[in-house]
């Protein structure tokens, strides 16, 4: 379509709406119109794109009509209502919430690890975004997997707020000015005070004590890696911290793989900076990861636990590279390749 595509944006004022926008824009989408839709609360607030202020819309049943590609991030509920009447009305959704995730015929894209399953949206023209945590993880596992095959993987994440939306972001902010200043800290985003504290729960809790958000990471690695016999175990954490995801992980090889060979594969991975000289206290921290585009991971070692064993240490912008990036990389892909 040489004149652009009309791209809906729901969420728009949202944190990963937002970083939507602002990449769009960054990485010279062919957009002809923006429509940015959010709920009644931003009526009247404006979103910049190109330098102009845009009016956030209303999302309702009529907000596609003229769509092509509709950008979902305002909540799984959300996505579960209007997803399909966009796609009525024409358009492909790519949606960042879980609601379609798991679904047989839904493709789970991460572009450097599996791009080709995005051919498979056209029976039900959408297209799921992984969880945050899920798409660092797969784009280091991916290569190293298919050198020496992944037995087992044990995933700790170190979550930031951001993952949590605007209002996290806010409560993180909030409670440590109040508890500085001796103010009163009030909890209303998280189970309990986020400021100075790791909360080991993030979602809901399953019966079998997982959390969804750790299911999400184990199940859908497997889908994107396309193998169901890698065992997978996590724990999620949400930390004090207001932008980048990190996580140390424990890998069990089928074959063996030594740390320089690690480091080899990963150096030639695209999407994947190896930030590991250890003597010079350089390792992938969110700090640097904030911004960027790439997945870092460093402190490759031997894990010497088990046989063919290795540990690593991978950080990102989880609303970059683990949201708002991945779903426009996969709108690039979408419209060189399938509209
Ligand atoms: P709004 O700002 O108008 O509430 P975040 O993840 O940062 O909390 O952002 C969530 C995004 O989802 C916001 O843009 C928010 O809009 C949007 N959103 C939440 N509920 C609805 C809704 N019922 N209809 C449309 N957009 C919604």
């Amino acid at each position: 379509m040489s004149d652009g595509y009309n791209v809906a944006v729901v969420g728009a004022t949202g944190a990963v709406g937002g970083e939507m926008i602002s990449l769009l824009e960054e990485r010279k989408f062919p957009v002809r119109n923006l429509i940015p839709l959010a709920s009644e609360n931003s009526v009247g607030k404006d979103v910049m794109y190109l330098g102009e202020d845009l009016s956030a819309e209303v999302l309702t049943e009529d907000s596609f009509s003229d769509v092509d590609i509709a950008l979902f991030s305002a909540g799984g509920d959300i996505s579960k209502k209007y997803a399909p009447i966009a796609v009525k009305s024409g358009a492909v959704v790519i949606d960042n919430t879980s609601a379609f995730r798991m679904e047989e015929d839904i493709p789970l894209v991460v572009p450097e690890v599996n791009a080709a399953a995005i051919s498979d949206f056209k029976d039900r023209r959408i297209i799921a975004n992984p969880n945050c945590s899920t798409i660092q993880l797969v784009v280091v596992l991916d290569p190293l997997h298919r050198y020496a095959g992944i037995r087992r993987a044990v995933v700790s994440t170190y979550q930031s707020v951001s993952g949590a939306g605007l209002k996290a972001i806010e409560e993180l902010s909030r409670q440590s000015v109040d508890l500085f200043s001796e103010g009163d800290c009030k909890i209303e985003n998280f189970p309990h005070r986020i400021a100075f504290n790791c909360i080991p729960h993030i979602g809901t809790f399953n019966d079998d004590a997982y959390t969804d958000e750790e299911m999400k990471l184990i199940l859908e690695t497997k889908k994107i890696l396309g193998d169901e016999n890698i065992k997978i175990t996590a724990t999620a954490v949400r930390v004090p911290v207001f932008c980048g995801h990190s996580e140390s992980v424990n890998l069990e090889f089928e074959d063996p793989i030594d740390p320089d060979k690690a480091r080899e594969i990963l150096m030639e991975t695209a999407g994947v900076v190896v930030m590991d000289e250890t003597n010079l206290c350089k390792y992938p921290m969110p700090i640097e990861a904030v911004g960027k585009d790439e997945v870092y991971v460093g402190r490759i070692r031997k894990d010497n636990t088990v046989e063919n064993g290795l540990a690593l240490w991978i950080v990102a912008d989880n609303l970059r590279k683990g949201a708002a990036l991945n779903a426009v990389q996969i709108a690039e892909i979408l419209v060189k390749e399938y509209l």
